[in-house]
């Protein structure tokens, strides 16, 4: 199991070390309601086109590529730093996409030209300083017509007792508002649109939907 304890804003602390095994993580990832959640984003939200170029950053096992419809022929590339989840989802999608194992603060130089980049849950697994220059790698990747895509878990006001707790104890120690969010991106792109969504998982769990694009 591979350990990335502490790197950035990440912490596998305690009973979340269990959590860095791609098994386990799926697992959690079904019973959670995120599995659910990511085939809501892309039917409410990406909408990919046949042969689209698409960047998934921090995707985790891969299993955003179960619910693309296979007939659109698109150009997935994913990149995770957990050589295990990076390793299950080479062998489960094989053929499919293209996985590199490495921080999004090093992406492949090679990867360009993307119609959409999707970032789900993972900036909050990052420090104030990786974001912002990931912003800037993403503003690089992105075709002029194309889509950078934010969904985080949020803080809001009236959460109840029991998200709270999920949310201080999540891995991803640096959830933030949605106006620290906002303020993340405003600046670098033409218009960004933010929702909160508070119907994502099956557990409490409030997420803001950030829309971002160079172009009107
Ligand atoms: C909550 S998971 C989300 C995974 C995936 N996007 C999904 O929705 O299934 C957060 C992911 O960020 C990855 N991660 C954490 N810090 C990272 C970093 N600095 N660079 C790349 N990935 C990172 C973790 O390994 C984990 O797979």
């Amino acid at each position: 199991m591979t350990s990335i304890s502490d790197t950035n804003a990440h912490s596998s602390r305690g009973w979340k070390i269990f959590l860095e095994s791609p098994e386990i993580f799926n697992f959690w990832q079904r019973i959670t309601g995120a599995e659910k959640w990511k085939r809501r984003i892309i039917r409410e939200y990406v909408k990919p086109f046949e042969r689209a170029r698409i960047f998934d950053l921090g995707c985790g096992t891969g299993t955003m590529l179960k619910h693309f419809d296979r007939n659109l022929n698109l150009g997935y590339v994913g990149c995770d730093i957990n050589r295990d989840y990076i390793g299950h989802a080479n062998k489960k999608f094989k053929g499919r996409g293209k996985f590199y194992c490495c921080g999004v603060d090093s992406l492949p130089d090679e990867e360009s030209g993307f119609d959409f980049i999707i970032a789900i849950a993972i900036f909050h697994h990052l420090d104030d300083k990786t974001s912002l220059q990931l912003i800037d790698s993403v503003k690089c990747k992105l075709n002029l017509k194309g889509i950078f895509l934010i969904a985080e878990p949020v803080w809001t006001e009236n959460q109840s007792g029991i998200e709270k707790y999920l949310m201080r104890n999540d891995r991803g120690k640096n959830i933030k508002t949605e106006n620290e969010y906002i303020l993340m991106v405003k600046e670098k792109f033409y218009s960004v649109e933010s929702m909160i969504i508070s119907d994502s998982h099956y557990i409490p769990w409030s997420v803001n939907v950030i829309i971002c694009k160079n172009i009107s």
